[in-house]
């Protein structure tokens, strides 16, 4: 018998304990799924940030961190965390973050708002298509290849920028700092998808939000820290940023007194842009327990050196 402790909001337990158990006996998997294991007794630990959980040390036989979300920054510097952690890729979160980028991609491509104020007057514009209107997705990983992907295919032009060198079907694919602000030159709409790291903190500030031309538009579903929060009001009161949807910040709930809830030029959401699904989910779980079981490498395991 394999002991699963589920550490996340007690409402959780409601959502995932079923999808959890369907899906270790679709792998075959005989686990005992509980809250309250002895830790010492524990061989996999799920776990999500705002959970129970912050001390690992007691958990001496656990096998592996399987985290319900994907992004791990909250988790990363736990100290007492030594063991292999694996974050969320969900092709139902994965699925989610797509109708969402494309659906604020779209807002701002096809001026929904404008078509909405001047819902009073027939005034006909020729709204431009998608092979003109370049954006550019920051973060080439399981959630920005998708989205980016879905953009491509509608017509867009996509640069997409990260770490390392790809290169990837319909994609102009850049890398670096000298990719970075390449990437930024052309675009019309910025969508950030990168992990919250030391070295993507603030990777849109004065000098980047600068290079980028005048009117573009920003979308941050990644995470709040990725900008540098007076640099981009200032960009927004200049007019050089026309607009920004941000779903994610550097403190959330997002303050009542922030700049950005009363600011003509933003649009808030409060981090709703994907979620992780439970049925698809515990099914990635299951996979990564079985590979644990059957001394497998383990799918999405994060790289500490790197934060993400
Ligand atoms: N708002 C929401 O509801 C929500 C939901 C889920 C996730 N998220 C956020 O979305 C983020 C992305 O998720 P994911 O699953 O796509 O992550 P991922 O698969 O780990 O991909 C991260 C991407 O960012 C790139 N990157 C990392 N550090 C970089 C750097 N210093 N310079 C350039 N590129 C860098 C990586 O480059 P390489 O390809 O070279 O490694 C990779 O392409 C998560 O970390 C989380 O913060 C938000």
């Amino acid at each position: 018998m394999i002991n699963v402790q589920f550490s996340a909001r007690s409402e959780r337990w409601e959502t995932y304990g079923a999808p959890l158990r369907k899906a270790f006996a679709e792998a075959g998997i005989e686990a005992d799924l509980r809250r309250d294991h002895a830790p010492e007794l524990v061989d996999y630990v799920v776990y999500a940030p705002n959970g129970p959980l912050t001390d690992f040390s007691h958990y001496t036989s656990c096998k592996a961190v399987l985290s319900l979300w994907a992004g791990v920054e909250a988790i990363i510097g736990n100290q007492t965390l030594t063991l292999p952690l694996c974050r969320m890729v969900d092709p139902g979160l994965t699925a989610g973050m797509v109708e969402w980028v494309t659906g604020h991609v779209l807002r701002y491509h096809l001026d929904i708002d404008s078509s909405i104020a001047q819902q009073d007057r027939w005034q006909p514009v020729v709204l431009p298509l998608a092979q003109e209107r370049p954006v550019t997705v920051l973060g080439l990983g399981a959630l920005g290849q998708a989205c980016a992907n879905t953009l491509a295919h509608l017509g867009f032009p996509v640069t997409g920028w990260s770490r390392s060198p790809k290169q990837l079907k319909s994609l102009n694919c850049q890398h670096g700092a000298a990719g970075l602000r390449q990437a930024l030159s052309t675009a019309k709409i910025v969508v950030l998808l990168l992990p919250d790291t030391p070295a993507t903190n603030n990777i849109l500030n004065v000098e980047t939000l600068a290079r980028l031309p005048y009117g573009a538009r920003i979308i941050n579903p990644g995470r709040g820290p990725l900008i540098d929060d007076g640099a981009l009001l200032a960009a927004l009161d200049s007019g050089h940023i026309a607009h920004a949807t941000l779903d994610v910040f550097r403190v959330e709930p997002l303050p009542a007194e922030h700049p950005y809830w009363a600011h003509p030029k933003v649009t808030v959401t409060p981090h709703i842009a994907a979620e992780t699904r439970p049925i698809t989910a515990a099914q990635v779980i299951a996979e990564n327990i079985r590979r644990g079981e059957a001394g497998e490498p383990y799918l999405h395991l994060v790289d500490r050196q790197l934060g993400y």
